[in-house]
């Protein structure tokens, strides 16, 4: 595999760059190919048979960019889909709930851990099953928050809106004496200032963008497939691909990232 190949990154939309963003910072030499499923979003409330689906077709396209690894920066896909594709796949393939659920054995001290996501990822209760592998007496309650991702899709990030909808969400979760919070979809950790503001200095928020991004340093690391700064390329060091709204995408994720996105292209996602 050539080290110096880019790892692939997805997600429905620009919540996986809440990752990448991480990725960006803790290992700046890596080159990243990154789509977003603009036209389908959200996949939060899919069915496992169509996140699997989508997440195949958008595979076999950044099998096309010739990436040498995948993070599937999205936590619906991770829950639903991630065994599949590790196994249909000869490059490596990680998720980003492994990642968070350690983050949050980890952060806990009273052992009452909340995890909010898409419907599809509370309801898989793969969280729960994580967390208790590795902990078995952890206290875990889910609450799905299926309007934070179309308000983060619409850029109302600080927004009265947001504020009312986020506090009935996150109600359920302040009489359960939690004490630690993960951030299961990707998209919230752009939330971040509302949800600490509601659930207080007390509760840990745990984003597992940045232990994935460890994970990925690792992994690269441990197989000999870490890129050298200095490794000669051509085009962009990040590049950019969406199934819709590609203009849109671009001014979201400059506003995310550090230093401007330049272009995203749109690609076909349902020819692949
Ligand atoms: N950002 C994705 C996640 O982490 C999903 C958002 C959606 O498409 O529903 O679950």
């Amino acid at each position: 595999m050539d080290r110096n190949a880019p790892v692939g990154i997805f997600d429905s939309g620009v919540g996986g760059l809440t990752v990448a963003r991480e990725i960006i910072r803790q290992i700046p030499e890596e080159r990243i190919v990154y789509f977003g499923d603009t036209a389908r979003l959200p996949y939060g409330s899919k069915s496992k048979d169509t996140v699997i689906r989508y997440s195949r077709q958008i595979i076999r396209f950044l099998r096309t960019m010739d990436v040498k690894a995948i993070v599937v920066a999205c936590n619906t896909a991770s829950a639903y889909a991630l065994d599949v594709i590790q196994a249909e796949s000869d490059i490596p393939v990680i998720g980003v709930i492994n990642a968070g659920a350690r983050t949050a054995i980890h952060a806990t001290r009273n052992g009452r851990i909340g995890i909010i996501g898409t419907e599809g990822t509370v309801n898989s209760g793969i969280y729960t099953e994580v967390m208790r592998q590795l902990k078995p007496d952890i206290e875990v309650f889910g609450k799905s928050c299926p309007l934070f991702v179309p308000l983060v899709e619409e850029g109302l990030l600080h927004d009265s809106v947001t504020d009312e909808i986020a506090s009935r969400y996150l109600s359920v979760l302040k009489g359960k004496y939690i004490d630690t919070l993960v951030l299961g979809c990707t998209h919230y950790p752009l939330l971040r200032s509302t949800i600490r503001r509601l659930m207080g200095e007390a509760v840990t928020l745990v984003n597992p963008a940045y232990e994935t991004a460890l994970e990925l340093r690792e992994l690269l690391k441990s197989r000999d497939m870490n890129r050298q700064e200095q490794m000669p390329f051509e085009g962009e060091k990040y590049q950019f691909f969406v199934s819709d709204l590609a203009e849109k995408f671009t001014d979201f994720a400059t506003a995310i990232l550090p230093g401007e996105v330049k272009e995203t292209k749109q690609i076909s996602v349902e020819d692949y």
